[in-house]
Protein backbone atom coordinates (compact mmCIF):
# COMPACT_ATOMS: atom_id res chain seq x y z
CA UNK A 1 0.00 0.00 0.00
CA UNK A 2 1.51 3.57 -0.64
CA UNK A 3 1.15 5.88 2.27
CA UNK A 4 -1.92 7.59 1.21
CA UNK A 5 -3.72 4.48 1.27
CA UNK A 6 -2.70 3.35 4.10
CA UNK A 7 -3.06 6.24 6.11
CA UNK A 8 -6.53 6.32 5.40
CA UNK A 9 -7.21 2.53 5.47
CA UNK A 10 -5.74 2.90 9.23
CA UNK A 11 -8.06 5.62 10.16
CA UNK A 12 -10.64 3.41 10.14
CA UNK A 13 -9.54 1.21 12.73
CA UNK A 14 -9.03 1.58 16.62
CA UNK A 15 -4.93 1.91 16.94
CA UNK A 16 -5.07 -0.56 20.02
CA UNK A 17 -7.50 -2.76 19.13
CA UNK A 18 -6.48 -3.15 15.25
CA UNK A 19 -10.39 -3.62 15.10
CA UNK A 20 -12.95 -1.21 13.80
CA UNK A 21 -16.72 -0.19 14.72
CA UNK A 22 -18.16 1.25 12.13
CA UNK A 23 -21.51 2.79 12.14
CA UNK A 24 -23.77 2.82 9.21
CA UNK A 25 -26.19 5.49 8.34
CA UNK A 26 -26.43 5.09 4.69
CA UNK A 27 -30.02 3.68 4.97
CA UNK A 28 -31.74 7.02 3.22
CA UNK A 29 -30.04 6.16 -0.16
CA UNK A 30 -32.35 3.51 -0.68
CA UNK A 31 -34.88 3.34 2.18
CA UNK A 32 -35.66 6.87 2.41
CA UNK A 33 -36.42 8.31 5.78
CA UNK A 34 -35.15 5.41 7.77
CA UNK A 35 -37.39 4.58 11.54
CA UNK A 36 -34.25 6.24 13.90
CA UNK A 37 -32.40 8.40 10.77
CA UNK A 38 -35.49 10.80 10.56
CA UNK A 39 -33.51 13.62 12.25
CA UNK A 40 -29.87 11.93 11.37
CA UNK A 41 -28.25 14.64 12.51
CA UNK A 42 -29.96 13.92 16.41
CA UNK A 43 -29.44 10.21 16.26
CA UNK A 44 -25.81 10.44 15.35
CA UNK A 45 -24.49 13.22 17.04
CA UNK A 46 -24.52 11.30 20.89
CA UNK A 47 -22.89 8.65 19.35
CA UNK A 48 -20.03 10.03 17.82
CA UNK A 49 -17.67 9.83 20.28
CA UNK A 50 -17.85 6.05 20.06
CA UNK A 51 -17.40 5.60 16.37
CA UNK A 52 -14.45 4.49 14.68
CA UNK A 53 -15.66 5.68 11.38
CA UNK A 54 -19.17 6.78 10.03
CA UNK A 55 -20.71 5.03 6.98
CA UNK A 56 -23.02 7.42 4.30
CA UNK A 57 -24.60 9.39 1.58
CA UNK A 58 -22.87 12.48 0.80
CA UNK A 59 -26.06 14.38 1.17
CA UNK A 60 -26.60 13.28 5.10
CA UNK A 61 -22.53 13.93 5.36
CA UNK A 62 -23.37 17.94 4.03
CA UNK A 63 -26.90 18.44 5.20
CA UNK A 64 -26.32 16.54 8.72
CA UNK A 65 -22.61 16.50 10.07
CA UNK A 66 -20.63 19.09 10.71
CA UNK A 67 -17.58 19.78 8.96
CA UNK A 68 -15.54 20.23 12.47
CA UNK A 69 -16.21 17.03 13.35
CA UNK A 70 -13.47 14.74 13.81
CA UNK A 71 -14.71 11.51 12.21
CA UNK A 72 -13.65 9.06 9.20
CA UNK A 73 -15.94 9.11 6.44
CA UNK A 74 -16.83 6.36 4.40
CA UNK A 75 -18.82 7.75 1.51
CA UNK A 76 -21.40 5.41 0.00
CA UNK A 77 -20.59 6.08 -3.53
CA UNK A 78 -23.26 3.32 -4.84
CA UNK A 79 -27.16 3.89 -5.10
CA UNK A 80 -29.80 4.05 -8.39
CA UNK A 81 -32.44 1.80 -6.74
CA UNK A 82 -35.07 2.15 -4.13
CA UNK A 83 -36.44 -0.49 -1.58
CA UNK A 84 -39.51 -0.64 -4.00
CA UNK A 85 -37.46 -2.07 -6.44
CA UNK A 86 -37.57 -4.92 -5.04
CA UNK A 87 -41.47 -5.88 -6.18
CA UNK A 88 -39.62 -6.11 -9.68
CA UNK A 89 -36.23 -7.72 -8.56
CA UNK A 90 -33.81 -5.03 -8.90
CA UNK A 91 -33.30 -4.26 -5.28
CA UNK A 92 -29.79 -3.05 -5.04
CA UNK A 93 -29.03 -3.00 -8.93
CA UNK A 94 -26.44 -0.21 -8.42
CA UNK A 95 -24.17 2.43 -10.35
CA UNK A 96 -21.74 5.07 -9.49
CA UNK A 97 -23.76 8.55 -7.71
CA UNK A 98 -20.62 10.01 -6.73
CA UNK A 99 -17.39 11.12 -8.71
CA UNK A 100 -14.04 10.25 -7.24
CA UNK A 101 -13.56 14.31 -7.65
CA UNK A 102 -16.49 14.51 -4.97
CA UNK A 103 -14.64 11.41 -2.80
CA UNK A 104 -11.47 13.67 -2.55
CA UNK A 105 -13.30 17.21 -2.16
CA UNK A 106 -15.80 15.80 0.90
CA UNK A 107 -12.41 14.36 2.41
CA UNK A 108 -13.53 10.41 2.92
CA UNK A 109 -11.00 7.99 4.22
CA UNK A 110 -12.98 5.52 2.37
CA UNK A 111 -15.90 4.63 -0.47
CA UNK A 112 -18.38 2.07 -0.23
CA UNK A 113 -20.21 0.08 -3.38
CA UNK A 114 -22.76 -2.71 -3.08
CA UNK A 115 -22.13 -5.51 -5.28
CA UNK A 116 -25.25 -8.21 -5.83
CA UNK A 117 -23.49 -11.39 -6.81
CA UNK A 118 -26.01 -14.34 -7.96
CA UNK A 119 -28.08 -12.03 -9.02
CA UNK A 120 -29.32 -11.32 -12.99
CA UNK A 121 -27.79 -7.68 -12.86
CA UNK A 122 -24.72 -8.79 -10.86
CA UNK A 123 -22.50 -8.12 -14.41
CA UNK A 124 -23.37 -4.44 -14.03
CA UNK A 125 -22.68 -4.44 -10.21
CA UNK A 126 -19.28 -5.56 -10.23
CA UNK A 127 -18.51 -4.14 -13.43
CA UNK A 128 -19.48 -0.62 -12.10
CA UNK A 129 -17.77 -1.45 -8.64
CA UNK A 130 -14.45 -2.32 -10.34
CA UNK A 131 -14.86 1.13 -12.47
CA UNK A 132 -15.17 3.33 -8.74
CA UNK A 133 -11.99 0.72 -7.43
CA UNK A 134 -9.79 1.68 -10.43
CA UNK A 135 -10.69 5.52 -9.74
CA UNK A 136 -10.43 5.20 -6.08
CA UNK A 137 -6.92 3.27 -6.33
CA UNK A 138 -5.40 6.54 -8.30
CA UNK A 139 -6.18 8.57 -5.51
CA UNK A 140 -5.24 6.09 -2.75
CA UNK A 141 -8.81 5.97 -1.40
CA UNK A 142 -9.64 2.26 -0.27
CA UNK A 143 -13.33 0.50 -1.33
CA UNK A 144 -15.17 -1.15 1.06
CA UNK A 145 -16.94 -3.87 -0.32
CA UNK A 146 -20.75 -4.11 0.41
CA UNK A 147 -21.31 -7.41 -0.59
CA UNK A 148 -25.23 -9.10 -0.81
CA UNK A 149 -26.51 -12.31 -2.74
CA UNK A 150 -29.38 -12.43 -4.97
CA UNK A 151 -33.14 -13.08 -3.78
CA UNK A 152 -33.54 -16.62 -3.39
CA UNK A 153 -30.03 -17.60 -2.56
CA UNK A 154 -29.18 -18.43 1.69
CA UNK A 155 -27.32 -15.83 3.05
CA UNK A 156 -24.58 -18.39 3.86
CA UNK A 157 -21.09 -19.39 4.44
CA UNK A 158 -21.19 -21.36 0.44
CA UNK A 159 -22.43 -17.64 -1.09
CA UNK A 160 -21.34 -15.19 1.13
CA UNK A 161 -17.59 -16.52 0.65
CA UNK A 162 -18.24 -16.61 -2.64
CA UNK A 163 -19.55 -13.31 -3.14
CA UNK A 164 -16.53 -11.69 -0.47
CA UNK A 165 -13.64 -13.21 -2.12
CA UNK A 166 -15.18 -12.19 -6.10
CA UNK A 167 -15.12 -8.57 -4.31
CA UNK A 168 -11.70 -8.89 -2.71
CA UNK A 169 -10.47 -9.97 -6.34
CA UNK A 170 -11.82 -7.56 -8.38
CA UNK A 171 -9.65 -4.64 -5.68
CA UNK A 172 -11.70 -3.83 -2.39
CA UNK A 173 -9.45 -3.27 0.26
CA UNK A 174 -12.96 -4.25 2.80
CA UNK A 175 -15.62 -6.03 2.77
CA UNK A 176 -18.75 -5.48 4.85
CA UNK A 177 -21.01 -8.64 4.54
CA UNK A 178 -23.74 -10.77 6.52
CA UNK A 179 -23.12 -12.77 9.54
CA UNK A 180 -23.53 -16.70 8.78
CA UNK A 181 -22.99 -20.24 10.31
CA UNK A 182 -19.45 -20.67 9.88
CA UNK A 183 -18.43 -17.34 9.31
CA UNK A 184 -14.87 -18.40 10.15
CA UNK A 185 -14.88 -19.83 6.17
CA UNK A 186 -16.26 -16.35 4.99
CA UNK A 187 -12.94 -14.61 6.43
CA UNK A 188 -10.61 -17.11 5.98
CA UNK A 189 -11.08 -17.67 2.05
CA UNK A 190 -11.02 -14.01 2.07
CA UNK A 191 -7.82 -11.85 1.52
CA UNK A 192 -9.08 -8.61 2.92
CA UNK A 193 -10.20 -7.61 6.52
CA UNK A 194 -13.92 -8.40 6.75
CA UNK A 195 -16.81 -6.68 8.84
CA UNK A 196 -20.19 -7.31 9.25
CA UNK A 197 -23.46 -5.31 8.74
CA UNK A 198 -25.94 -5.52 11.08
CA UNK A 199 -29.23 -6.42 8.65
CA UNK A 200 -32.62 -5.80 10.49
CA UNK A 201 -33.39 -5.18 14.06
CA UNK A 202 -33.19 -8.18 16.45
CA UNK A 203 -32.74 -7.91 20.28
CA UNK A 204 -30.17 -6.25 22.01
CA UNK A 205 -28.41 -9.67 23.53
CA UNK A 206 -29.16 -11.31 20.06
CA UNK A 207 -27.14 -8.38 18.12
CA UNK A 208 -24.45 -8.52 20.54
CA UNK A 209 -24.12 -12.22 20.37
CA UNK A 210 -23.89 -11.80 16.38
CA UNK A 211 -20.90 -9.43 16.48
CA UNK A 212 -19.12 -11.65 19.35
CA UNK A 213 -19.43 -14.75 17.16
CA UNK A 214 -18.25 -12.68 13.72
CA UNK A 215 -15.58 -11.16 15.98
CA UNK A 216 -14.15 -14.41 17.25
CA UNK A 217 -14.36 -16.21 13.69
CA UNK A 218 -12.19 -13.42 12.65
CA UNK A 219 -13.86 -10.51 11.12
CA UNK A 220 -12.47 -6.86 11.97
CA UNK A 221 -15.23 -5.66 13.47
CA UNK A 222 -18.61 -4.37 12.55
CA UNK A 223 -20.10 -1.67 10.10
CA UNK A 224 -23.85 -1.50 12.19
CA UNK A 225 -26.49 0.42 11.36
CA UNK A 226 -29.65 -0.20 12.43
CA UNK A 227 -28.77 -2.33 15.14
CA UNK A 228 -27.50 0.48 17.13
CA UNK A 229 -29.60 3.67 16.06
CA UNK A 230 -33.27 1.34 16.98
CA UNK A 231 -31.60 0.32 19.79
CA UNK A 232 -33.81 1.27 23.19
CA UNK A 233 -30.34 3.07 23.79
CA UNK A 234 -28.43 3.51 20.80
CA UNK A 235 -25.27 5.17 23.74
CA UNK A 236 -25.31 2.21 25.46
CA UNK A 237 -25.54 -0.20 22.66
CA UNK A 238 -22.58 1.47 20.68
CA UNK A 239 -20.71 1.07 23.72
CA UNK A 240 -21.54 -2.50 24.34
CA UNK A 241 -20.88 -3.45 20.88
CA UNK A 242 -17.56 -1.48 21.82
CA UNK A 243 -16.65 -3.94 24.45
CA UNK A 244 -17.10 -6.90 22.44
CA UNK A 245 -15.01 -5.65 19.21
CA UNK A 246 -12.17 -3.68 21.19
CA UNK A 247 -12.06 -5.90 24.73
CA UNK A 248 -13.11 -8.81 23.44
CA UNK A 249 -16.37 -8.73 26.10
CA UNK A 250 -18.45 -11.85 25.66
CA UNK A 251 -21.98 -11.24 24.91
CA UNK A 252 -23.14 -11.33 28.75
CA UNK A 253 -20.88 -8.96 29.71
CA UNK A 254 -21.65 -6.93 26.91
CA UNK A 255 -25.32 -6.98 27.26
CA UNK A 256 -24.70 -6.41 31.45
CA UNK A 257 -22.92 -3.28 29.97
CA UNK A 258 -25.58 -2.02 28.25
CA UNK A 259 -28.31 -2.33 31.06
CA UNK A 260 -26.22 -0.70 33.04
CA UNK A 261 -25.67 2.25 30.85
CA UNK A 262 -28.97 1.62 29.82
CA UNK A 263 -30.17 2.41 33.52
CA UNK A 264 -27.62 4.95 34.52
C1 LIG B 1 -27.25 -1.81 2.49
C2 LIG B 1 -26.28 -1.26 3.47
C3 LIG B 1 -26.84 -0.31 4.42
O1 LIG B 1 -27.57 0.72 4.05
C4 LIG B 1 -26.38 -0.32 5.79
O2 LIG B 1 -25.03 0.02 5.84
C5 LIG B 1 -26.73 -1.61 6.46
O3 LIG B 1 -26.47 -1.57 7.82
P1 LIG B 1 -27.37 -2.43 8.82
O4 LIG B 1 -27.77 -3.67 8.08
O5 LIG B 1 -26.46 -2.76 9.97
O6 LIG B 1 -28.53 -1.59 9.23
O7 LIG B 1 -25.13 -1.57 3.47
O8 LIG B 1 -26.65 -2.71 1.68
Amino acid sequence: MDWGMENRFSRLFDQKSGRTVLFAVDHGYFMGPTTGLEQLDKAVGPLLPYVDALMLTRGALRNYIKPNVDVPIILRVSGGTSILAREWGDLLHEGITVSMEEAIRLNASAVAFSVMVGSRFERDTLLEFTKVIDEAERYGIPTLGVVAVGEGLNRDARYLSLAGRIAAELGARLIKTYYCEEFERVVSTCPVPVVIAGGKKIPEKDALTMAYSAVQAGAVGVDMGRNIFQSEDPVAMIQAVRAIVHKNATPDEAFELFNELKNR
